[in-house]
């Protein structure tokens, strides 16, 4: 065959790069919906930096119920991080995600708009809102005025990352706002061809010296132990975390909320919540071999089971039985010597010596190296220094213990 003259093959090159270029114009998608332009079932929202993408799926081939979701959109193993109508699918057609002229976002079924599964509207009415999916993965409601987009603003007329499903991702709140109200829960899927909440979830409990709580239906099953201003003291291991992750723990009467960032954006990581085997994890990406890792979870020893040694307990996962009094006998005793003996200690301990209180013959004795014990009917004073907190705590008759509510620098107390 002769070889195709200079011109025309010079003319297949620029066909060619002409197509290249219109393809890597599609894959860049848009970021926004606004009133004139809906979402459509078969279309997608892509972050600006490429990170997330936002579009309709189903989650299993035996359903073909429709849910907005949010997923990784640069890797290649589809993973649902987050659902607009966990509760509400569009049943058997597809989906539409609209937002209003005021701002209200909307589900709908995509061949009749007026079947609307789902809706979120803001507290108050926007003159020209745009719903808008930002680098971090949160899905945004705002005024369309060219301004912010760098998704570094806090205030949002509404925001996806409010209210998260399963899984905690970088930059997401999950905690209480004492100024809106807004208490922010994970809860795992259902099953993994259902997204509507299953039985494990986890919340902040903001009394006293707070800490979240995984829970099993109405069980609780663990607690991560009151944040130490460096960790949760009942996750030493988090400790161990290399640089990228940086944790954070507010609360300052404004709100009382948990959250992280990852700084070294070629880590991939979230919490998840599972319903299989109730427990926390957290997950890493790992690009060379494609796949999932499990880079921590919890529960994870017998001893981080709730109360597993019963009030005035103490667990040790490396003895045999694990629980103990927290002191011994005979200041304490185990409550139920015979359940005791026979290895259940979730019934504790009990005090075998009156306190004296007002004669002053009381002391402390220390014990260490355990998680605070629950402490939502603690008083916690940030303004007193562990000597100063003891000495509270011994003037009060109804306080029983003490510790540093804070341990980076000084330390400051809180008394129980
Ligand atoms: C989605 O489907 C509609 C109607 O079938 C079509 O007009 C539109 O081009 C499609 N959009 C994409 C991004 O495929
Ligand atoms: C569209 O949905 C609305 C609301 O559910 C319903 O009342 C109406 O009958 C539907 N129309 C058609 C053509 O199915
Ligand atoms: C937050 O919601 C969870 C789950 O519904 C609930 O268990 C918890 O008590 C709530 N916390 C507050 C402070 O309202
Ligand atoms: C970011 O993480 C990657 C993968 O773990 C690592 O190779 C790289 O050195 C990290 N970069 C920085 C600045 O820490
Ligand atoms: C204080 O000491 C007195 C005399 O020893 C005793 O009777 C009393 O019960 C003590 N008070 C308390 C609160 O233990
Ligand atoms: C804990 O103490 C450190 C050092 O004094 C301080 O910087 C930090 O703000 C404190 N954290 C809290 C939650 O009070
Ligand atoms: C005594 O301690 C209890 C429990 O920590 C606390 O609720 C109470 O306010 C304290 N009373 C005084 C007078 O400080």
């Amino acid at each position: 065959m002769k070889p195709l003259p200079l011109a025309l093959q010079f003319h297949s090159i620029s066909i060619l790069l002409v197509i290249f270029a219109t393809f890597v114009g599609l894959s860049c998608g848009r970021d926004t919906v606004t009133p004139t332009r809906p979402l459509a079932d078969n279309d997608t929202l892509i972050s600006p930096g490429g990170d997330f993408a936002l579009g309709f799926f189903t989650p299993a081939a035996s359903s073909n119920n429709r849910y907005l979701g949010l997923w990784y959109h640069k890797i290649p193993r589809r993973t649902i991080l987050w659902v607009a109508n966990r509760d509400s699918p569009v049943a058997g057609s597809t989906g539409l995600l609209s937002i209003t002229s005021t701002g209200v976002l909307t589900i709908a079924d995509g061949r009749n708009a007026s079947n609307v599964v789902w809706s979120a509207s803001p507290a108050a009415g926007l003159a020209s809102p745009v719903a808008r999916l930002l680098d971090t993965g949160n899905l945004v409601v705002t005024e369309d005025d060219g301004g912010d987009e760098s998704g570094t603003s806090t205030s949002y007329a509404w925001q996806g990352f409010d209210h998260p499903t399963d899984s905690m991702l970088p930059g997401m709140k999950v905690g209480v706002d004492q100024r809106s109200g807004l208490n922010s829960t994970v809860a795992s899927w259902k099953s993994d061809d259902d997204p509507s909440p299953g039985t494990v979830h986890a919340s902040m409990d903001p009394r006293g010296n707070p800490e979240l709580y995984i829970y099993s239906g109405s069980k609780k099953i663990w607690r991560t132990g009151a944040w130490n201003g460096v960790r949760f003291s009942g996750s030493p291991d988090s400790l161990t975390y290399q640089g990228g992750f940086s944790f954070s723990f507010v609360n300052d009467g404004d709100e009382t909320t948990y959250s992280y960032v990852i700084s070294n954006k070629s880590i991939v990581s979230r919490l998840v919540l599972r319903e299989a085997d109730a427990v926390v994890q957290r997950t890493v990406w790992l690009w060379e071999s494609s796949e999932w890792s499990v880079f921590w979870y919890a529960p994870k020893d017998p001893c981080d089971r709730y109360a597993a040694c019963g009030p005035y307990g103490a667990c040790d996962p490396n003895s045999s039985p694990l629980c103990g009094c927290l002191v011994p006998e005979p200041a304490f005793a185990p409550r139920n010597p015979g359940n005791w003996a026979l290895r259940d200690g979730s019934q504790g301990c009990a005090r075998r010596t009156a306190l004296d209180c007002r004669n002053g013959t009381d002391g402390f004795v220390t014990v260490g190296n355990l998680k605070l014990p629950e402490s939502e009917n603690s008083a916690v004073d940030t303004g007193l220094d562990l000597v100063g907190c003891r000495a509270k705590c011994l003037m009060n008759c109804s306080c029983t213990a003490y510790a540093a509510a804070n341990i980076s620098g000084v330390g400051a107390g809180a008394g129980a």
